[in-house]
């Protein structure tokens, strides 16, 4: 099982939230990737932060992309329920609010408006490659210290290709962006590891006279919008 709950490094997600939230205001489609999301605790707490500072009409574009390597968390993340155990450290506000009771006992389930806005697909980060393009932020925490230096950045490279210009990434507190990317991201605050895409990134510039490869979809689920 892995290590997650509700809420956690709350601060960096907030953040990520307040400074993203004026541009997502003008997106008809805003699609966000939490990658190495788990059971769901995550991609549900940035749900619920987003929600509290969207309208339910605009809220309605947010479609949050949750992916795992693990495809056991897709059951979870699909119903949504958790044990009290596992939601005693939301805010007791937001429990009222986003959380009813499952129908069995001691277990809570987020509420739809929620829920629907969150699909779970399995997928490799080590695959470099990208769920879709033009995305309006990524979330990766508490994944990428489990890489070696030279597939983090390479992720990390990937993750300024699949955002649009002017998205945010998250990362851990403990998770700095290597040299070599810091023309690619510029970090929004000095005590959170939040970066916001400069410009386009090539992960593979091709060669003189090499046609760059056409960029492959990944999965199949459906999508909110382009
Ligand atoms: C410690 S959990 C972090 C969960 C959540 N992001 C958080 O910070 O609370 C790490 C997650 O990364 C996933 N993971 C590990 N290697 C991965 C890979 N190559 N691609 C995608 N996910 C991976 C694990 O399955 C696990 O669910």
């Amino acid at each position: 099982m892995a290590f997650t709950f509700f809420f956690r490094d709350s601060q960096t997600l907030e953040l990520l939230v307040e400074a993203a939230v004026p541009a997502l205001r003008g997106q008809a489609f805003i699609h966000v990737w939490d990658a190495g999301c788990a059971c769901g605790a995550e991609p549900f707490t940035l749900a619920i932060l987003l929600r509290e500072q969207m309208s339910s009409f605009l809220f309605r574009n947010v479609r949050i992309h949750a992916t795992d390597i693990d495809e056991t968390f897709a059951a979870q993340v699909a119903s949504g329920v958790f044990a009290e155990q596992e939601v005693k450290r939301i805010p007791g506000r937001l429990l009222e609010r986003y959380f009813q009771p499952a129908g069995r006992p001691g277990h809570f389930q987020v509420v739809e408006e929620i829920r629907e806005r969150v699909r779970f697909e399995r997928h490799d980060l080590l695959s470099l490659e990208p769920i879709r393009h033009e995305l309006s932020m990524i979330v990766c925490k508490n994944v990428l210290l489990h890489f070696e230096e030279r597939e983090r950045e390479e992720v990390l490279r990937m993750f300024g290709e699949a955002l649009r210009p002017g998205g945010l990434l998250a990362l851990e507190h403990t998770q700095k962006m290597p040299g070599p990317l810091a023309d690619l991201f510029e970090q929004v605050a000095p005590h959170a590891q939040v970066f916001r895409k400069l410009r386009t990134a090539h992960r593979h510039a091709p060669h003189v006279g090499q046609a760059a490869p056409a960029p492959r979809r990944h999965g199949a689920h459906a999508r909110a919008g382009p």
